[in-house]
C-alpha cells in the first residue's frame, strides 16, 4: 500500500455512454435523450455577459453554460456551448452575433478574390478555448453522458458568409451557385477541409460524437443538394472516418423531408429528422444503415404533461427498437416551461424497450 501518501485517482467511468451505443447500433435498454438550447438559467449569464462572442469564447463561461442543462436534467448528451460561426474569425471572416438581428458577417464573401482571402482553419491556434472546454467537460461528465461537439456544414456556413447573415430567400448564394458555381465550389472546399480538421480537433480534445448542422441545405432542390452540399458532407465524413473511425457523426438538416433518402449517402452514423416527417416513414426511408435522431416538435413542450408523454411514446414506438436518439426536431423554443422540459427527460429516461 502507498500508506495514503498519494491521493486516490478519481476512477474513470469506463462504461460507454448510452448515446454512443445507440449511435453505433448496439443494443440499448432505452433511447438516449438530449436537447439543444436546454440551458434554463442561461438567461442570467446573458445579462452578465451580453456579448455572445464573449460568452462563447471564454473557457470558464463555455464550461459553465454547457454544464447547466447537465446539472438540472442529466441528459444523455452534453453539447458544447459554442456556435457554428465560431471558427469564422480564424478563417479571416470577422463576424458578430447581435441580439435581435442574429449573425452579421462584416465583409460578405461574394467574389473569387474574396474566397481567395479565406484562410484554412487551424483550431489549436484559433479556438484553443474550444479544446480546453471540451477536455474539462469530458472530465466533468465522466462518461455518464456523451460530450457532443459540433460544426456547421459547408453549404450552411457558405450561406451565412455569402448572404452576410441570416436570409429568407438565399438569393445571393443562389446567384453565386447558379451563375459562378466555381467560386462557390472553391469556398465550399475550404469549409469542408477546415470543418473536417475541426471535428478531428474536437474529438482529440474530448468530444465523443460530433453533430454536423446543415440547417440551410434544404433550401436547395435535390439536384442542387447533390452538387453543393452532399459532396462536401461526404468529404468531411470520409476525412474524419480515416482518423477517427469510431467517432459517431450526426447530420442535422431541418426541413429535410424531400432529401431523406440522400442523407445517409453522406456516410454519417445518425441522421436527425425534424417533426415535419412522420418518424415511422422517416425511419423506413433512411434505410437500415443509419440511426435516427429526433423528432418531437419543440412546440409539444407547450402542451400538457399527458400530451408530452403521449408524443414521446409515439415517437419512440415509431422509431423502433434501438438506433434511435430521442430529441426534439430543433432546439428548445424560448419561453418553454422548464417543468415541461424536466417532464420530457423524466418520461424519456423511464422508458424501456
Ligand atoms: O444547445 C446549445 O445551446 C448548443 C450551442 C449552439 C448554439 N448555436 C448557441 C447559440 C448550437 C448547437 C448552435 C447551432 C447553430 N447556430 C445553428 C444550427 C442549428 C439551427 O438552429 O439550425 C445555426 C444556424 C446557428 C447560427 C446562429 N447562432 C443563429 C441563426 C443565431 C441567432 C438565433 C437567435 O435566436 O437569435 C445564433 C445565436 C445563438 N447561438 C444562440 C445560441 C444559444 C441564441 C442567441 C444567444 O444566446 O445570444
Amino acid at each position: 500500500s502507498l500508506g495514503g501518501a498519494v491521493a486516490e485517482p478519481k476512477t474513470i467511468n469506463a462504461t460507454e455512454p448510452l448515446l454512443l451505443n445507440a449511435a453505433r447500433g448496439k443494443e440499448v435498454e432505452r433511447p438516449p435523450v438530449w436537447l439543444m438550447r436546454q440551458a434554463g438559467s442561461y438567461q442570467t449569464l446573458c445579462e452578465k455577459h451580453p456579448s455572445f462572442r464573449e460568452r462563447s469564447e471564454n473557457v470558464d463561461l463555455v464550461v459553465e453554460i454547457s454544464l447547466q442543462p447537465w446539472e438540472v436534467f442529466k441528459p444523455d448528451g452534453v453539447i458544447l456551448f459554442s456556435d457554428i460561426l465560431t471558427p469564422l474569425t480564424g478563417m479571416n471572416i470577422p463576424f458578430d452575433i447581435v441580439k435581435g438581428k442574429g449573425p452579421i458577417i462584416f465583409d460578405p464573401i461574394r467574389t473569387a478574390a474574396d474566397v481567395e482571402k479565406v484562410q484554412e482553419f487551424t483550431p489549436d491556434e484559433s479556438v484553443p478555448y474550444v479544446g480546453e472546454a471540451l477536455t474539462i467537460l469530458r472530465k466533468e461528465v465522466n462518461n455518464e453522458a456523451a460530450v457532443l461537439g459540433f460544426v456547421g456544414a459547408p453549404f450552411t456556413l457558405a450561406s451565412y458568409v455569402v448572404e452576410g447573415g441570416s436570409s429568407k430567400h438565399f438569393s445571393k448564394i443562389k446567384r453565386l451557385a447558379f451563375s459562378e458555381p466555381k467560386v462557390l465550389h472553391a469556398l465550399l472546399q475550404k469549409f469542408a477541409t477546415s470543418m473536417a480538421k475541426y471535428i478531428q480537433y474536437q474529438a482529440d480534445k474530448g468530444a465523443q460524437a460530433v453533430q454536423i448542422f446543415d440547417s440551410w441545405a434544404t433550401e436547395l432542390s435535390p439536384v442542387d443538394f447533390e452538387e453543393f452540399s452532399l459532396p462536401y458532407l461526404k468529404l468531411i465524413v470520409d476525412t474524419v472516418k480515416r482518423t477517427h473511425p469510431d467517432l459517431p457523426l450526426i447530420l442535422y438538416a431541418s426541413g429535410s423531408g424531400g432529401l431523406i433518402e440522400r442523407l445517409p449517402m453522406t456516410g454519417v452514423d445518425v441522421v436527425s429528422l425534424d417533426w415535419t416527417v412522420d418518424m415511422a416513414e422517416g425511419r423506413r426511408r433512411l434505410g437500415p444503415n443509419v440511426a435516427v435522431q429526433g423528432n418531437v416538435d419543440p412546440g409539444v413542450l407547450f402542451g400538457s404533461k399527458e400530451f408530452i408523454t403521449d408524443r414521446i411514446k409515439d415517437t419512440v414506438r415509431k422509431a423502433g427498437k434501438g438506433k434511435h436518439i430521442l430529441n426534439l426536431g430543433h432546439g428548445i423554443v424560448v419561453g418553454t416551461p422548464e417543468e415541461n422540459v424536466a417532464h420530457f427527460f423524466e418520461v424519456a429516461k423511464g422508458l424501456r424497450y
